[in-house]
């Protein structure tokens, strides 16, 4: 897959970047701090995965013409930007790696490609209600999966359970937005929309406002 860049709004963008093309030096963009990081990663497939990650950033940023500002992690795991303008989100799997930007409004994005086995797992991330209407499909079960992800990860903070605080209303395969919403938590009735995308057997979800 070559390098997929999509301008959604004039404030955000998104790009899906092949991690074995990510070249050797393509660095020169990264902050200080990012550079420190990378060369503390030992894991040569992680790096790749890593650098390819925020070469999406930069890439969506290039499309919306901002500067990338360098990107730092917070306890729970969440980037943010350096200069404290924007919200971004990041996701790698199987070769692929994704990020998505927004100048004023907090994000999540996930990609996954559908496994059969991912049905097994339903119980632990789904709520009885969603089963229901899930029909036992692997592929209605990874866009749950994914929608789940991307919520979680805009909202940002560790002890969220997908199963538990995360919940979806119904939804099929011909609906390219899906509604959810955070329960039973601290932070609940926070509702989001979660754009899905499906193409073959790969699946992309992002927040969307
Ligand atoms: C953190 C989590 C969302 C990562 O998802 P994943 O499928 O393992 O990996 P992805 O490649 O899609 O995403 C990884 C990116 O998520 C981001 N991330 C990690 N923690 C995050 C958080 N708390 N908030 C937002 N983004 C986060 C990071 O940027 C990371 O990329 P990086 O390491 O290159 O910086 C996931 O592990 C998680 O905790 N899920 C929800 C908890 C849950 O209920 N799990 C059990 C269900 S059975």
């Amino acid at each position: 897959m070559q390098t997929k860049i999509e301008k959604i709004s004039a404030l955000s963008a998104l790009a899906i970047n092949n991690i074995q093309e990510v070249s050797e030096n393509e660095v020169a963009f990264l902050s200080f701090r990012e550079k420190l990081s990378l060369s503390n990663i030992s894991h040569s497939e992680k790096m790749k995965e890593w650098k390819a990650a925020r070469l999406a950033i930069k890439y969506a940023l290039d499309s919306i013409s901002l500067p990338y500002p360098g990107f730092y992690k917070d306890e729970h795991g969440k980037s943010h930007s350096m200069d404290g303008y924007g919200y971004v989100s990041l996701t790698h799997t199987k070769g692929l790696a994704a990020a998505i930007f927004h100048k004023d409004m907090p994000v999540g994005i996930d990609l996954d490609f559908v496994r059969e086995k991912i049905l097994k797992l339903g119980p632990k991330f789904l709520d009885p209600s969603e089963i229901e209407f899930l029909n036992n499909d692997p592929l209605l079960y990874t866009i749950a999966w994914s929608a789940k992800e991307s919520i979680y990860k805009c909202q940002g903070r560790k002890g969220i359970s997908l199963k538990e605080n995360i919940l979806l209303k119904p939804f099929s395969i011909e609906d390219k937005v899906i509604n959810g919403k955070i329960r039973l938590s601290d932070f609940s009735d926070h509702f989001y929309q979660v754009k899905v995308q499906v193409e073959g057997e790969m699946v992309l979800t992002y927040t969307i406002w």
